[in-house]
């Protein structure tokens, strides 16, 4: 166990902090890199090239121990399984991510990363939206990101 006890973490960081700057900021550092944009020729969006898999792994790891950040003391919004098990979920397919890009998986490194974003939706369907689906408005777009299109 080591000395570490739960009084010892550093839980200051906000939730709207954390989500923008840790999950969603690493997050897309996994999204990012992969897909495919089809036009008269496919474009590919995955790494071509061993620094590129190396940051697509580093991103799933990160997006994984960020997952149990979640966890910590203060940080779930209520009593409910729901909450750990959206993180659990976002856990499981960030390693499946990483296990993938180490593997140079295309496809399995993408079904991972669809899977990471239905752990988002997950959570924040039942925390943030209020089950609704529907984008809640109170939420600001991070810097540099594009408006989501009108409904
Ligand atoms: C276990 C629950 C949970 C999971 C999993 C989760 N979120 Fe969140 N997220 C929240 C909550 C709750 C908020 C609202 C925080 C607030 O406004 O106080 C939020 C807000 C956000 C925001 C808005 C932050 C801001 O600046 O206001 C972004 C962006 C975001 N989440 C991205 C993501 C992405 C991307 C993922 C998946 C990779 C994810 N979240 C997974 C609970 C979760």
């Amino acid at each position: 166990m080591g000395a570490a006890t739960l009084d010892d973490f550093r839980t200051d960081v906000s939730l709207q902090d954390l989500m923008a700057h840790v999950i969603d900021y690493n997050a897309f550092g996994v999204w990012r890199r992969q897909g495919w944009i089809i036009g008269d020729e496919v474009v590919e969006l995955f790494p071509t090239d061993d620094d590129g898999w190396h940051a697509a792994e580093s991103a799933a790891f990160s997006t994984a121990e960020a997952a149990n950040l979640l966890l910590l003391p203060g940080r779930p919004l209520d009593d409910d399984r729901a909450w750990v098990d959206a993180a659990h979920m976002l856990y499981d397919a960030s390693m499946r991510a990483q296990a993938a890009a180490l593997a140079r998986e295309k496809v399995d490194f993408f079904i991972a990363g669809s899977d990471m974003y239905q752990a988002c939706v997950a959570c924040h369907n039942r925390y943030v939206t209020g089950g609704s689906m529907e984008p809640d408005p109170t939420l600001k777009p991070l810097p540099g990101r594009e408006e989501p299109p009108e409904q």
